[in-house]
């Protein structure tokens, strides 16, 4: 038997403007997915505990893993025996990201066990075959930095490219996590919301913002980061779906966060903040949901790596 261990973080998606488009690896929290092969097997199987397993489908077709792993074997025509055990650290359904951690990181592990050598793009291609499983749609914004770590910029066209960029070490995130039911289906649902078109006045802001987050990025300037993060599209469509979102941005940037926005399709919300005051960010954001009646808990962390190998026992033939 041979096997790949590999570590595949949390992200946050959509970065206020950068729908679809930008992503953030988190440092924390992060799935754990063993990949186990036997040359003379013949199935693929597919198991998931840790947090929130029950609420995931375990047959291969319906699990979004499982569809990354079935990716891999037709295309690269795999034989043997497969089996994927899926630890979950990042909870589903919240906005983090938690069916791209496993996509990230089961294509990860193809990749690395069978010596693929394929590029990032094809890597974030075949990872986000995965999504359409549990979101309704190939977005690739999540996978791509849960694969390739610090901040990523998705560009679709016939084929995809993904550029990533390493964030300023000082960037922290406060991630808060209202306690609301959601939906099944919640980034389905998260997306019907949306409007199908908008005006070109809103384009220009949205075209404007996004670019002086992915500046921000690329200079290593916080304050364009956060100063581009202002959504008035997505936010404005999906925040109606987050009770106590517009207190908690209020308590939020009072108490001195630089920006304020939901994690992907949500419910969880993300403040920016530097080191001395993201505690403070942090408290203030629990209190506008609790002033609205909603009980929520968050954590705070730093921008984080891609997919890495924690373990691994690969014997390669001639
Ligand atoms: N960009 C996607 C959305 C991310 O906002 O719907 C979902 O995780």
């Amino acid at each position: 038997m041979q096997k790949v261990v590999v570590r595949a973080p949390a992200s946050t998606a959509n970065l206020g403007p950068g729908f679809d488009c930008f992503a953030l690896a988190l440092e924390n929290p992060y799935d754990k997915i063993t990949l186990e092969w036997q040359k003379d097997g013949e199935h693929l199987s597919v198991q998931v505990s840790g947090v929130g397993a029950q609420s995931i489908p375990k047959e291969v077709e319906k699990n979004c893993g499982g569809v990354v792993a079935k990716a891999f074997i037709q295309r690269f025509d795999l034989k043997g025996g497969f089996k994927i055990l899926i630890e979950k650290g990042v909870p589903p359904a919240l906005g983090l990201g938690s069916s791209a951690a496993t996509c990230a990181g089961v294509a990860f592990a193809f990749n690395e066990l069978f010596g693929l050598n394929l590029s990032n793009e094809e890597l974030v291609e075949l990872a986000a075959l995965g999504e359409v499983a549990s979101a309704g749609t190939p977005h690739a914004d999540n996978v791509s930095a849960s694969l390739l770590g610090g901040f990523t910029l998705v560009v679709r066209e016939e084929k995809i490219k993904v550029l990533r960029i390493n964030p300023p070490p000082t960037l922290l995130l406060c991630v808060i996590v209202p306690k609301i039911p959601t939906p099944e289906r919640k980034t389905e649902v998260a997306r019907r919301v949306l409007p199908s078109s908008v005006s070109l006045k809103d384009m220009v802001w949205q075209v404007s913002h996004a670019s002086l987050v992915a500046a921000g990025f690329a200079l290593g300037e916080i304050q364009h980061i956060a100063s581009g993060m202002k959504d008035i599209v997505v936010e404005k469509a999906r925040s109606a779906l987050i009770p106590g979102f517009d207190l908690a941005k209020e308590e939020a940037l009072k108490s001195g966060a630089l920006a304020f926005t939901i994690s992907g399709a949500g419910p969880s919300v993300i403040a920016l903040s530097t080191k001395d005051n993201a505690q403070r960010v942090l408290d203030s954001s629990i209190n506008g949901f609790l002033k609205a009646g909603v009980q929520a808990t968050g954590f705070v962390t730093k921008a984080g790596k891609g997919c890495t190998l924690l373990d691994s026992k690969i014997t390669r033939e001639e």
